[in-house]
């Protein structure tokens, strides 16, 4: 059985040594134990772990603020992956936002890491821009994909019978 459990400053110890594991095995420039720990104290932070029967098999960070969701960090254990749990995460991510008022949600991707844009487009978020140079390591742009998180925000029909298609904020 699949469960989330929220990472904080009591129970990061739990986690951390395979967080940092798969953390190494994902990312040309993995995030540190300090980087870690610090999540658990930020306000705007939102740190889950995902459990199947117990073991610990992936993890996400996203911030949420000002209507706003910015992803941080997800992976998956390479040995788990193309199983839907990723984009068990997402959803998850995405419901809370919804719940909370947010209204859009976004994040950065490297153009190389196809995997990835794959997943991020079939939750629901488009390529909406470009930061240059972003990833200090490859010298890699950052594709910026964001999402709406409001209701039929395609072709909602305003009270005065205007039709109004809102653009995403980045
Ligand atoms: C990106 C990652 C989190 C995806 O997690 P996952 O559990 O394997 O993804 P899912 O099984 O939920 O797949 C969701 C969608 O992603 C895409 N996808 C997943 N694996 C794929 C693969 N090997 N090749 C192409 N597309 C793939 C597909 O569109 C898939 O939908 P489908 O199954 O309906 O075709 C995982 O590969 C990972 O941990 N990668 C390393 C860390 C990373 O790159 N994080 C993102 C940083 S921006």
């Amino acid at each position: 059985m699949i469960s989330i459990v929220n990472i904080t400053a009591e129970n990061i110890h739990r986690f951390l040594d395979d967080i940092l594991e798969i953390e190494r095995s994902s990312f040309p420039s993995p995030w540190s134990r300090t980087a870690f720990h610090q999540e658990t104290t930020r306000r705007v932070s939102h740190f889950w772990a995902l459990l199947a029967g117990g073991s610990f098999i992936g993890y996400i960070c996203f911030w949420m603020f000002s209507g706003e969701i910015h992803l941080m960090n997800i992976a998956i254990h390479p040995k788990k992956r193309g199983k839907g749990l990723g984009s068990h995460l997402l959803d998850k991510m995405i419901e809370l936002g919804r719940s909370k008022g947010a209204e859009t949600a976004w994040l950065e991707v490297r153009p190389s890491n196809l995997v990835a844009r794959f997943l991020y487009k079939k939750a629901g978020f488009k390529e909406t821009g470009r930061r240059p140079r972003y990833y200090n390591d490859t010298n890699e742009d950052a594709i910026v994909m964001s999402m709406s998180l409001l209701p039929n925000r395609a072709n909602r029909l305003e009270p005065d019978g205007i039709c109004q298609t809102n653009p995403i904020p980045l």
